[in-house]
């Protein structure tokens, strides 16, 4: 099929490389001139594993442009993949959404297209953006639309870092539109991952013991919601563990046991339920926010929605009282941080746990020196401020340091040489605010090993 994506961000880069890697003819349509001269050269403006290499394998089926009317006109399935950033109110900023929509339909000309929301919008924009094509049709067209297009929601649910695999190897694909016709090229331009009928890349093996994948075709307004419904319950079911993981500090249960014993039962899942820092990224906040502001247009309120915001801001605060508890002063400290991005496997800072750390440390007087080892040119165009505490070096970060917070799981830092660390901090107390550390090892090193919620646990030679 003929395809076209607006906006060549994570999710519209990820979704263009799998439609044609599936061998769909795929043109992807960005404002930003750099970023397309970028992908012609056949590299990825943005740090996702494997993307570059499907990139590669996928280019015959790929057209980079900045031109609208390259990709849209006969286009089967136009999607908008652009940013809808949040605005103060909690909502998120359409005028993106917009613009897009408006220039789709100047150049719409094949005889029938199905425009796809595929960035999260508030529940209703499907309506909206049918009208804005609407309107900008008859304005460049001269006549109204009869029948051209209409319009879809595909909602997606790719995870940073991984990507790829959840776009080729989905636990379900949603599709709503209230026109039958749209569902029904919807439903033969994934045919190939629904039958999971696609040879995988080599990069990507299937993973054993996945079949069909279940197809939700539904209409427009219960897509748009299964998207927030989706998140708001991750994002809670993290917020949740983080809350358990305190009474568990008090009453000194081990919260990761907590959790493995909860997250056995089949109806609860073990998935998203690890404890620590809380969540960010671009997705949980902005999507939590819009729904509470959606509700709220209904005179709705959400309260397990808005509590589990609140417990999640409440993580960020809680590094500091636990460092705190251990240093009593946090005023002329040097804390290291190692890890900015909101998760491993990806340079993506957006409402990262990372950066309000670090501002609530300075906030308190600290001196801090943080580290990525992949988000660290990012963090420098992004936080130029921040990016003053930046170094390349990890040996930095524990040099002469009253403490090491690790906001990111990074398999990097797992893997340091701790023990050459150890000897040149300050004191060796380490927030491992990701329990991604060994404890046992660590503290056989010499290092105060110290959570988000149980007592430190201090070092071997001390308990001998
Ligand atoms: C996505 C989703 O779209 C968003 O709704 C979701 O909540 C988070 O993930 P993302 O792909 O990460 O956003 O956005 P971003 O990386 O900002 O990319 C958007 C791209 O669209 C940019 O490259 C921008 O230049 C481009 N763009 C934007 C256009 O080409 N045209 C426009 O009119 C606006
Ligand atoms: C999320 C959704 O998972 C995905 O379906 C979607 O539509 C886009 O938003 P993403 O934000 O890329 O994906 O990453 P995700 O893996 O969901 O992690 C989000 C945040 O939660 C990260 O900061 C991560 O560190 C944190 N997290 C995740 C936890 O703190 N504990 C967990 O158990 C899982």
């Amino acid at each position: 099929m003929k395809v076209c994506v607006v906006g060549t961000g994570y999710v519209g880069l990820t979704t263009s490389v799998s439609l044609a890697f599936l061998g769909h003819d795929t043109t992807c349509v960005d404002l930003d001139k750099q970023k397309i001269d970028t992908l012609r050269a056949g590299h990825c403006p943005i740090y996702e594993p494997h993307l570059e290499a499907l990139l590669e394998q996928a280019l015959p089926h790929l057209t980079f442009t900045t031109d609208y009317a390259v990709g849209v006109a006969d286009a089967d399935v136009v999607f908008i993949a652009v940013q809808t950033p949040q605005l103060d109110n909690g909502n998120p900023d359409l005028q993106y959404l917009r613009s897009a929509a408006e220039s789709v339909a100047q150049h719409l000309r094949g005889d029938f297209t199905v425009v796809v929301n595929k960035s999260t919008v508030p529940i209703g924009s499907g309506n909206w953006v049918d009208a804005i094509l609407r309107e900008a049709y008859e304005r460049h067209h001269g006549h109204r639309p009869n029948g051209q297009f209409a319009v879809a929601s595909n909602p997606e649910f790719l995870r940073e870092g991984t990507a790829l695999a959840d776009t080729l190897y989905p636990d379900r694909i949603v599709i709503g539109s209230d026109s039958q016709a749209s569902l029904d090229v919807l439903n033969q331009l994934y045919r190939p991952i629904l039958n999971q009928s696609f040879t995988p890349p080599t990069v990507l093996p299937r993973p054993a013991g996945i079949g069909a994948v279940p197809l939700i075709s539904t209409d427009l307004a219960s897509a748009e919601l299964i998207k927030y419904a989706a998140n708001a319950f991750l994002a809670l079911k993290i917020s949740y563990i983080n809350e358990i993981a305190a009474i568990a500090g008090k009453v000194g249960a081990d919260i990761r046991e907590v959790a493995r014993g909860t997250g056995l039962d089949a109806r609860i899942g073990p998935r998203f339920l690890n404890p620590g820092i809380g969540w960010g990224g671009s997705c949980f906040g902005k999507d939590t926010a819009a729904l509470i502001a959606t509700a709220s247009e209904y005179h709705l309120p959400m309260p397990i929605v808005t509590a589990a915001r609140d417990v999640n801001h409440r993580q960020r605060t809680k590094v500091i009282d636990r460092l705190l508890d251990e240093l009593h002063i946090i005023k002329g400290r040097k804390i290291g941080i190692l890890g900015l991005a909101f998760k491993p496997d990806t340079d993506d800072l957006r409402d990262s746990p990372a950066i309000d750390i670090a501002n609530l440390l300075l906030e308190r007087g600290a001196r801090i020196t943080l580290h990525d080892p992949v988000a660290a040119d990012r963090f420098r165009r992004e936080q130029p401020t921040l990016a003053e505490h930046l170094t390349n070096r990890v040996d930095d970060v524990f040099d002469d340091a009253d403490a090491i917070v690790v906001a990111t799981e990074w398999a990097h830092y797992r893997d340091l040489d701790w023990a050459k660390f150890a000897p040149t901090m300050r004191s060796p107390l380490v927030l491992d605010g990701r329990h991604c550390l060994n404890a046992d090892r660590l503290t056989e090193l010499g290092y105060r090993y110290l959570t988000m919620t149980a007592p430190a646990i201090p070092p071997r030679s001390d308990t001998q």
